[in-house]
């Protein structure tokens, strides 16, 4: 997963500096030449303009590595309830660990960017709205969701279980829930990508207008 959201980041951070490329004069022409405008180059990060992040349930907080080497100097907050896995996701520099439920996390913090990559399809579907609520509150731009996608709401057979894990349109049901959200860009990742395999997750990033 940490490799979807690095390429997730990276097109998303190099769409918007493929556009800054050609205003930037002072852009070096030898690093144009090293890097192509496909490529990440440090100084996109200023053109996706992302410094800070909430992520719901990091994990050991692999997505969070992936984005601050993008991102350097990225600060970061993390909500994770797994004990263990928030230990080890606090050691990682510039993240603070709020080892709690996503339902009690309170603060008026806002960051750049919200995101959850993997989580709201094991989220019961009776609080997806308070998941939705959390995400747009403490987001002051961007929110990324990389989740399963299905048109309409569907258990999928996790381990024998069918009301473990769900697939929806996430994205779709968050911008009907807040109209000033629009859709910035969206991606699939596919398990026989030969560069970024991952778990078929679609992503959708969403920008408040
Ligand atoms: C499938 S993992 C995804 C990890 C990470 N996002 C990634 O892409 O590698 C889901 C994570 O969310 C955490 N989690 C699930 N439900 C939670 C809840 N209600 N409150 C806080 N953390 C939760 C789990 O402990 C787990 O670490």
């Amino acid at each position: 997963m940490c490799y979807g959201i690095q390429h997730t980041a990276r097109r998303f951070l190099g769409r918007r500096f493929r556009r800054r490329i050609h205003q930037a004069q002072s852009f070096p022409r030898t690093a144009r030449r090293t890097h192509g405008t496909s490529r990440t180059h440090p100084a996109e990060y200023t053109g996706g303009g992302i410094r800070s992040a909430l992520e719901l349930g990091p994990n050991i907080g692999l997505n969070l590595i992936a984005l601050q080497r993008l991102v350097p100097g990225l600060k970061a907050t993390a909500v994770e309830i797994n004990a263990k896995a928030a230990e080890e996701c606090a050691k990682i520099p510039d993240v603070t660990v709020v080892q709690d439920a996503f339902l009690n996390y309170k603060s008026e913090e806002t960051f750049d960017l919200t995101f959850t990559f993997g989580v709201l399809i094991i989220q019961h579907p009776d609080t997806l709205p308070q998941m939705y609520d959390l995400l747009y509150k403490h987001s002051n731009r961007y929110i990324l969701m990389s989740e399963y996608y299905n048109p309409t709401p569907t258990h999928v057979n996790y381990r024998g279980t069918q009301d473990k894990m769900f697939k929806r349109d996430f994205a779709g049901e968050f911008m009907d829930r807040f109209p000033d959200v629009q859709l910035v860009d969206y991606g699939f990742f596919y398990h026989r990508d030969s560069i970024f395999p991952a778990d078929d997750f679609n992503w959708f990033l969403m920008e408040k207008r």
